[in-house]
């Protein structure tokens, strides 16, 4: 039989904690504890019967639990069982329709959603209602479509879930449908001022399931606002603010990365490849006009060894204006005949137009050098690279030997900026704010970032200056930030 408290202590643990000795040396809580107890030492048959009618009844809850459990898991197993009826995926092996990819990411969320297995941001959904979205995974590749591509990429890499509209009124229909886990919108320029005026679109009284001001992001590939709310809601693929700050200033640099296609194509070292320049240019007439850089260049007589070509998609020019001589034209080519033909040369040759394009981001990643001509420059301040503007001026601040930097019209600096290409040693150069990892972070900060506040502010920002949409950014702003009363 127990006879010491610290005994009792060992048998029976409480979640009363043992505070110790009290000042006359007595131990009250386990007295007053044994006191009790004494019962239970003396009516041991009581004690079996209680103990035997609890265990019994704790079977009973135990097995009414479990039936009930089985019961519901029956019924979310039947919902599971309706899933596919919602959303089905056409084709699941097709990745390159927009329609079958919304219905795969529908589904996915319905079946995380239905289970409680929804990853990180999967339901934070973002509406991509460019068509250059739609087009990037249907194969197309115009500068703004790699731009999409690339975007996409990082969204999808983030996990994020991404639903493709093509029209406004496709778009409010799927805003509609769960406006509270959208995220943002990416849509046209053109498009945002529509819905900005449009009943069925832009979230109003009337509309309180529209969508709302400061969700909307124009994809603009130029430079300026194209955005209702002007800069700050319009996204650039280069970093306007550093290249052409004027009217650009406050654009959002979201950028693109062209690393993930680049890497898979093989850098040819330099001494196997032959002595090849490659000009850009897919159009026959960016060799006329006032936007040609080299218009009194022969090319059939170099001052070096060296092979001219070219790929030319389009003969555009003017009747009479044919190629210049001495360039070796590969006429229209598949993306792969075009990275074969740029990877067996070693410097990409610009000639004015087209400007921006993100072939001289490919060249450099597959170790060929840039020549960047220079449209125009500051008479009084002709070292002044702000001042510039040239063909390509995202890389105008680079230098040899990735980037040669060549006057319009020189001829000569031409011809010693070729020699010097041709004759470099580079690697893979890929612009460090083009790195899949810089554009995911760049990504992260647009879908994350409190807009809301931030067009706030705009609106006191219009309200007290009174420039800008003013009249049609301040009602709608209002009746979203529920300041309406205030005013
Ligand atoms: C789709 O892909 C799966 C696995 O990749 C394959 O088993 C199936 O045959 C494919 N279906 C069609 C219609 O190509
Ligand atoms: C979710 O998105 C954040 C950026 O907003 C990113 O840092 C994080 O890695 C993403 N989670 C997953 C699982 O990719
Ligand atoms: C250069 O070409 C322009 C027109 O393309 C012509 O007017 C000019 O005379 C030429 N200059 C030289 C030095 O050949
Ligand atoms: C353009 O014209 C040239 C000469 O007239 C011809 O050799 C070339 O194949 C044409 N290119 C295309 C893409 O039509
Ligand atoms: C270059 O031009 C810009 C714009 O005019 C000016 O702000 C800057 O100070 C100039 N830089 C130098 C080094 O003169």
């Amino acid at each position: 039989m127990p006879n010491s408290p610290e005994e009792e202590y060992e048998l029976l643990p409480t979640t009363e904690v043992y505070t110790g000795v009290d000042n006359d040396g007595h131990i009250p809580r386990f007295k007053r504890r044994s006191q009790k107890l004494s019962f239970v030492y003396r009516h041991p048959k009581a004690v079996l019967f209680t103990s035997i009618a609890f265990f019994i009844g704790a079977l009973i809850f135990m097995s009414y639990d479990i039936l009930y459990l089985k019961a519901k898991l029956a019924i979310t197993g039947s919902y599971n069982a309706f899933l596919h009826n919602l959303w089905p995926v056409g084709l699941p092996n097709r990745t390159d329709m927009w329609e079958n990819e919304n219905s795969k990411s529908m589904q996915a969320l319905l079946s995380c959603m239905s289970t409680d297995t929804c990853t990180q941001n999967q339901t934070s959904i973002v509406l991509l209602s460019s068509m250059h979205f739609a087009n990037s995974i249907s194969g197309h590749v115009s500068g703004e479509d790699i731009w999409a591509s690339s975007v996409l990429d990082a969204l999808r890499d983030m996990g994020y879930t991404c639903i493709f509209t093509n029209t406004n009124e496709e778009l409010a229909r799927t805003y509609r449908q769960y406006p509270d886990l959208v995220k943002i919108v990416i849509l046209e320029g053109s498009a945002s001022h529509e819905c900005f005026k449009s009943e069925k679109c832009i979230k109003k009284p009337t509309h309180p399931l529209g969508i709302p001001a400061w969700k909307m992001f124009s994809f603009h590939f130029w430079g300026g606002a194209e955005n209702p709310l002007g800069n700050a809601w319009t996204l650039s693929p280069e970093n306007y603010g550093l290249i052409s700050p004027g009217n650009s200033k406050d654009n959002i640099y979201l950028g693109y990365s062209i690393e993930r296609q680049c890497m898979q194509i093989p850098v040819t070292p330099m001494h196997e490849r032959p002595r090849q320049a490659y000009i850009l240019a897919k159009q026959s007439r960016y060799f006329y006009g006032n936007d040609y850089a080299w218009p009194n260049m022969t090319y059939d007589d170099p001052p070096f060894d060296v092979n001219i070509v070219a790929g030319i998609a389009m003969n555009n020019s003017e009747p009479g204006q044919v190629l210049p001589s001495g360039i070796v034209d590969y006429g229209r080519l598949t993306k792969e005949e075009f990275y074969a033909h740029l990877g067996k040369s070693r410097v990409l040759v610009g000639i004015g137009k087209p400007t921006l394009s993100p072939s001289p981001y490919d060249a450099l990643c597959m170790g060929l050098s840039f020549i960047n001509p220079i449209m125009s420059w500051a008479k009084d301040d002709p070292e002044n690279r702000t001042r510039w503007q040239s063909q390509h001026d995202a890389l105008k601040f680079l230098d040899p030997p990735y980037v040669y930097n060549v006057r319009k019209g020189h001829v000569e600096a031409f011809w010693s900026a070729l020699g010097q290409a041709l004759d470099a040693q580079i690697d893979r150069y890929i612009v460090p704010q083009m790195t899949m990892e810089a554009l995911k972070y760049r990504v992260a900060r647009l879908v994350e970032g409190n807009w809301k506040e931030k067009a706030i502010k705009l609106l006191e920002e219009r309200k007290a200056t009174g420039k800008g949409e003013y009249v049609i950014v301040l009602f709608y702003l209002w009746i979203e930030m529920d300041i309406i009363q205030t005013t």
